[in-house]
This record gives structure tokens, sequence and C-alpha cells, in this order.
């Protein structure tokens, strides 16, 4: 039991430093990063994504830059009731493009990389239900990826120990076009 125990820590331990060498866009710019994102692909070893990956359908982002590199983020998520509408905060920590968002249980979220008009890559460590886990979403200005916007999200997640068959690319929905209240 303590050997279990004490390998837990150990892995843990390794898991947190790795994520400390994941890098961020360097010169990251909050106002270039702004408008509206969809996220079009999304990779977790988180238990409750694993369960429901199939069902999650693609979502949109709306980034504000606000003060001091923080982002004010709303968000539409269609789902079976509808489209579900979130706004979270993402608190900049150090440098511009690392953030941590407390409402959504983000511990420490990086855009590692970006080009602004077209895609950004996101890394998120997380905790849900006293979990850890590590996500990343690729976002894309339009609701097709281009392949180099993919395989750019594809070389990287692999990097943070996340397998091929964790990701999934998500389905295009009409839940929250629109007004994003959904058809009547
Ligand atoms: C995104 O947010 C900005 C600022 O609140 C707003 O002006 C804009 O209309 C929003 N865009 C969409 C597509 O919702
Ligand atoms: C930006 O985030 C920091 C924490 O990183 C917080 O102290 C500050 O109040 C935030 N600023 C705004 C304008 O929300």
């Amino acid at each position: 039991m303590g050997a279990t125990l004490l390998s837990r820590v150990l892995v843990l331990l390794w898991v947190t430093s790795a994520g400390a060498e994941v890098l961020v866009q360097p010169d990251f710019d909050a106002k270039k990063f702004a408008g509206l994102w969809y996220v079009v692909a999304m990779v977790s070893d988180c238990k409750v994504f694993r369960g429901s990956k199939d069902h999650l359908l693609m979502f949109t982002s709306n980034v504000t830059a606000t003060a001091e590199g923080n982002l004010s983020v709303h968000m539409e998520v269609p789902g079976p009731d509808g489209c579900n509408q979130m706004d979270a905060e993402y608190l900049r920590t150090g440098s511009q493009g690392h953030f941590r968002v407390p409402t959504l249980g983000y511990l420490d979220v990086r855009v590692v990389d970006t080009d602004y008009s077209s895609f950004a890559v996101v890394y998120i460590y997380k905790e849900l239900e006293g979990a850890l886990s590590t996500l990343v979403q690729l976002y894309s200005r339009t609701q097709e990826a281009s392949p180099q916007a993919m395989k750019t999200f594809q070389d990287f997640y692999p990097t943070v120990g996340l397998p091929h068959d964790m990701m999934v690319a998500l389905p295009k929905s009409d839940a929250c076009s629109s007004g994003g209240q959904g058809a009547p």
C-alpha cells in the first residue's frame, strides 16, 4: 500500500513538472487573440470527458481582452437541451498567455501556439471533482480547421502524454446559431 501511494505521488510530481515545461506562445498578444473562436477538437485524459466525448459538439468561445492581460470569455455550448451559455474570466498568472480559470477548475491554462488569424492550441491542466487531468483544445477562426492547424495540434498533445485515441474532432451543430437560442 505504502509503495503504491509513493508511486502515485511520484507520478503526480512527474506530471506536474512535465506540465511546467509546456511553453507559451512567445510575445502573446491578448488583443490579437480576442474575438470569436470555434473549439473544433479536444483531447483529454479526464474520465468525464472519456465518457462523454462521442456526444460533444463544436462550440464557440468569444474572447475579450481585459485589463492586465486577462481574458473575458463567453462560451456557447450546444447540448441535448439546447444552447448553454457560460462566461469565464481567464486570469493572467505571470507571463502573457498563461492563465488560471477558478470557475472552471482550470489550474493552468497556456496558449501554446497561435497565429491569431486562423488557429490556436490551448493547453489546460484542470481539476474536476478532485481528479486532475490534462485537456488540449484546438481553436479555429472558422468551423473547418486547416490541415496545418490540425497537424500542429496533433504534434503537440502527445508531448503532454495524451494519445490519439482520446482525441475527438467535434461535429458542427446549429443549436447555438443566430441568437443562440436554437430553433423553437
Ligand atoms: C463577441 O464579443 C464582443 C464583445 O462583447 C461583441 O461585440 C461581439 O458581437 C461578440 N461576437 C459574437 C459573434 O458573439
Ligand atoms: C486580472 O487578473 C488578476 C489575477 O491574475 C487579478 O488580480 C486582477 O484583478 C484581474 N484584473 C481584472 C481587470 O480583472
